[in-house]
């Protein structure tokens, strides 16, 4: 009887879980279906600031109403693209099992009168901007500098020969353009990534664009400061720059797991299970940086390497609220954290590397990014059960359940049918 209790109360706490899982989607999808809305928000500000000019100024400033007619076509543009992305989740058979739902989730969430938030706005406009620097021809530069060097090293520690190929991680994958080139490299590469915006398009971009150049977004259109000009504000970017299947090398090479780098990669399979970690732009998205740095020893094996570059944009620093941990070393600290935890720098240098640059804007950000590679010397333990230990809220956007599970089958050598990779759902 105790028993059946127990079984009762897991399957209860299992579905609410589940529950919470597609509410926490449907949010997001809702926010991507209504875009349009919450823009036009934007260009209807921007209008009534205009109607309250004096007749004299509005004269002066005759081509606004033609910039506002072009931006919200270029908005409408954008809709288009999120649609036909959801589209591609409605009847997605054998895609990420998590997403599969994603239409009748957001759905639920438009029923339920969801309010979208300034946030969830901002992150899908963020999402566009981030096509900008995976997906793009413009991105190609800020790949050379953030992408590139990561590639080269790689290469010179794991060689060439694949005929095993060495397993390499990749949390906070992003919109996967770099797990692509790794697994063009003929390495087996495993991103990681939590965030429902980011699961979402890069599971459509991965799967579902087999052409260059098929969709068109205006990633700056809603960017009204430091444009140098109106064409550059409303410029369009076509993606992908090139159909994700022809980067990769071969069938089975890459993979995606969805969840929270922490919750998933302390199971204990992934103990031992990669060659190499390569860390991009992602360590200061830690609450606890100690814990992902152990996280990271726990994954590689002895003799592994971790590939890192980015900057120390501690992404918690500003929360407000007590119970976002957020642990700030400055590099040196980092640096000597890591050396506790059984790593060996082997290279360390700082690299110009900028992050969602606008090419055509008078404001651009940088980083003196370091750049390292350590050698893991030794093992050393958890230092706790990762599972008990959470550290901020489960923030409303990301991923949390899906441990252990490959979620994207690699992209199709053109034009072949889409298979799963083994293990994958
Ligand atoms: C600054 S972005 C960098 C993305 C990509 N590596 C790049 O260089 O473009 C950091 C990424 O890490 C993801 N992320 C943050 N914390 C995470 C966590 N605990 N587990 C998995 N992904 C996480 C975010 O959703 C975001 O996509």
């Amino acid at each position: 009887m105790a028993e059946r209790r127990a079984d009762d109360s897991t399957a209860a706490s299992t579905s609410r879980f589940e529950e919470e899982e597609r509410e926490a989607l449907g949010r997001i999808v809702h926010a991507f279906q209504t875009y349009a809305i919450h823009s036009d928000l934007q260009l209807d500000r921007w209008k009534f600031h205009f109607s309250q000019l004096p007749d004299r100024h509005k004269q002066i400033l005759h081509g606004q109403s033609t910039k506002y007619d072009r931006a919200a076509h270029c908005i409408k543009s954008n809709q288009r693209f999120f649609k036909a992305m959801l589209k591609a989740f409605d009847d997605d058979e054998g895609g990420p099992s998590h997403l599969a739902h994603a239409a009748d989730a957001g759905y639920e969430a438009a029923k339920a009168q969801h309010k979208i938030t300034p946030i969830d706005a901002d992150k899908v406009r963020y999402v566009l901007k981030n096509l900008a620097r995976d997906w793009s021809s413009e991105g190609a530069e800020e790949r050379q500098k953030c992408y590139t060097p990561i590639l080269q090293e790689l290469k010179k520690l794991l060689g060439t020969d694949c005929s095993s190929p060495p397993a390499v991680l990749l949390p906070g994958a992003g919109l996967g353009r770099l797990c692509c080139e790794v697994a063009g490299l003929g390495y087996q590469a495993q991103g990681n990534e939590f965030s429902y915006h980011m699961l979402l398009t890069s599971s459509f971009i991965l799967n579902h664009s087999h052409t260059s150049h098929e969709h068109v977004v205006h990633p700056w259109v809603l960017s009204t400061c430091n444009q140098l000009t109106d064409e550059g504000q409303l410029r369009a970017v076509h993606v992908p720059d090139v159909p994700p299947g022809d980067l990769v090398a071969g069938p089975g090479l890459l993979s995606m797991c969805a969840g929270d780098f922490v919750e998933v990669y302390s199971a204990d399979e992934n103990h031992h299970a990669f060659d190499c970690v390569v860390t991009c732009f992602f360590i200061d998205t830690a609450h606890n940086i100690v814990e992902y740095v152990e996280l990271i020893n726990h994954c590689l094996k002895p003799g592994g390497y971790w590939v890192n570059l980015g900057p120390l944009l501690y992404h918690w620093a500003d929360s407000t609220s007590s119970e976002d941990m957020s642990i700030e070393l400055s590099l040196e600290e980092v640096v000597r954290m890591a050396a506790s935890l059984g790593f060996k720098m082997i290279r360390n240098e700082l690299l110009q590397a900028p992050y969602m640059a606008n090419a055509q804007s008078m404001f651009n950000t940088s980083y003196d990014a370091a750049f390292w590679t350590m050698v893991k010397e030794a093992d050393v333990e958890l230092s706790c059960n990762q599972h008990d230990h959470y550290y901020g809220h489960p923030a409303d956007n990301q991923c949390h359940a899906q441990s252990g599970h490959l979620t994207s089958p690699p992209p199709p050598p053109p034009p072949s049918i889409r298979k799963p990779v083994a293990g994958s759902e």
